[in-house]
């Protein structure tokens, strides 16, 4: 079996359009993937909607329309904003899908067949926004209204009938688990806050609802429906079609390598999704990354708020690439970061214009005018070169311990070095000059060629069809990208042909 890796980013509520918020989890995943994929892994890459609860009953209530099509209709923007941010998700589930409800059903009943799960009586503080549960000390007034102190989140008192996890009984063996896995959750200082929440005492978990009806019907009560995060975490195992153990999917993806959520989100993902997949006897994921939030002006965006960016508005004008590099670079990964129309020009203009933009440009024209269009010969590599060839074989395991410790700042770091120092080299070695020593001046553009090869395939998980468009070049096709072949300074075949390169990125200019 060749070497798995299952990655999932939070599956969205479909109360509103998508916004930059939804699209930074989405794309920051998708970089994961794609590297993981060029790396040689079998990815499973999963993203999706989560269609239940009050919060969606509500939103479609207000626009007068039935949870059904107000979702459908919702679900589709995320499932086009999917393709416009260019994700190479391989499945987009909705928690509407029979597949799923299946899976949630079943899930259920083998909480309650392991008496994991009682009946008794919930009355306390719920926000439909967040779909949480909060006990009087996560509670504060604010303007005569109570608010959850976390999300900022109106809260509302509820008193009904409702099923309990026996969350408290896992407070001990979740401890155990993250002593035992130290990086399940990441970032560090994340990490701690959830130990600290886990060692104050868990309280058992209400799992289910009665007062309305939008969800999945608890199996053995149809009066009450499941509570929606219950019903939603079970989708990275749904898509793998659980309950059906022996499915490939399943064998090959779970557990999951790495859920990409939010740090709003980093409570139920490391605290009760795990709780409710040891109490059903089912491996934990192995590692829940919870990244910042991209903020507006320094506020969370969000729905309720007003003061959302359009994803789609920004693409229009700049281009998914700009974007995708824009966040992956310049939002420091696990922690806040904003955009602003000055700072995603800037980085358009300085990074991908005259910095990668400018390699590749001027290398292959200049090898048009002087090397006839084809792969040079090398005559031997000066140390020049291998110096700036050699950073890619010296780093190698470095840039794939980056990512497997999702330490994106740094994998960006190398590729902006990296680019500097080719446009250095092909600035200091002057290959202009060098007419009359031919040997040298193809030895110099055959580095830089491999400069440009390998620059393009660490930009790929980062800016996909620009850097295809690049590698398009030596005729690379999607497919036949390898991380691997990083460390490789001849891997281009001296007289093979290469093909024609558009404008890359067109600078911005400084005006509306
Ligand atoms: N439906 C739940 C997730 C269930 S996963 C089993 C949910 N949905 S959400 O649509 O509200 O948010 C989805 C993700 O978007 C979360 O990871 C959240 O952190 C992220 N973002 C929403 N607003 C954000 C920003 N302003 N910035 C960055 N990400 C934020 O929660």
């Amino acid at each position: 079996m060749g070497k798995n890796y299952y990655i999932t980013t939070p599956i969205y509520y479909p109360s509103a359009k998508p916004h930059m918020g939804h699209a930074y989890s989405s794309i920051l995943a998708d970089f994961f993937a794609r590297f993981k994929r060029i790396q040689g892994f079998n990815v499973f890459f999963l993203t999706g909607t989560d269609e239940h609860g009050q919060k969606i009953q509500r939103a479609a209530k207000e626009k007068n329309k039935d949870p059904q099509s107000f979702c459908d209709e919702i679900s589709e923007n995320f499932r086009k904003l999917s393709k416009t941010l260019n994700l190479s998700n391989n499945d987009f589930i909705r928690t509407t899908e029979s597949r799923h409800l299946k899976s949630a059903s079943h899930l259920w009943d083998k909480l309650e067949n392991n008496k994991e799960i009682y009946l008794s009586k919930y009355s306390g503080w719920y926000s439909v926004s967040d779909e949480a549960f909060y006990a009087e000390n996560e509670i504060q007034e604010l303007d005569g209204k109570k608010i959850a102190t976390n999300s900022g989140s109106e809260v509302e008192w509820v008193e009904e009938e409702s099923y309990f996890f026996r969350l408290s009984k896992w407070e001990k063996p979740l401890l155990d688990f993250y002593k035992k896995n130290p990086k399940f959750i990441l970032p560090e200082s994340r990490k701690n806050e959830v130990i600290s929440f886990v060692k104050s005492g868990l309280k058992d978990l209400s799992v289910s609802r009665k007062s309305f009806s939008w969800g999945i019907k608890v199996p053995s009560n149809n009066d009450h429906v499941i509570y929606v995060w219950l019903d939603a975490l079970t989708n990275y195992i749904s898509a793998l079609n659980y309950p059906n153990q022996n499915d490939i999917l399943y064998k090959n993806f779970w557990p999951a390598d790495l859920h990409l959520i939010g740090k709003d989100i980093l409570r139920f993902h490391a605290v009760y999704w795990p709780a409710f997949l040891l109490a059903s006897n089912i491996a934990p994921p192995k590692r829940v990354y919870g990244h910042g939030w991209i903020l507006s002006g320094d506020e969370k965006m969000s729905k309720s708020k007003g003061n959302i960016l359009d994803p789609i508005e920004v693409i229009d004008k700049y281009g998914i690439d700009p974007l995708r590099y824009y966040l992956i670079k310049e939002v420091s990964f696990g922690n806040d970061g904003n955009i602003s129309k000055e700072k995603l020009e800037n980085c358009i203009n300085s990074d991908l214009a005259n910095n990668y933009g400018n390699l590749c440009q001027r290398v292959i024209s200049f090898i048009e005018k002087n090397s006839s269009f084809k792969v040079p010969k090398i005559d031997k590599f000066s140390e020049d070169d291998l110096n700036v060839l050699n950073k890619f074989q010296q780093n190698y395991k470095n840039l794939i311990s980056y990512i497997d410790n999702q330490n994106v700042n740094s994998y960006v770091s190398f590729i902006v070095d990296n680019l500097f120092a080719a446009n250095k080299y092909f600035n200091d070695q002057e290959p202009w000059k060098k007419k009359s020593d031919l040997k040298r001046l193809n030895t110099i553009n055959y580095v830089s060629l491999e400069l440009i090869r390998k620059l393009s395939i660490l930009l790929y998980p980062i800016i996909p069809s620009s850097a295809l468009k690049s590698l398009n070049i030596f005729g690379i096709k999607e497919n036949e990208i390898d991380f691997n072949s990083i460390v490789n300074n001849e891997s281009l075949i001296p007289n093979s042909k290469l093909l024609k390169i558009g404008i890359l990125f067109k600078k911005v200019e400084n005006n509306d």
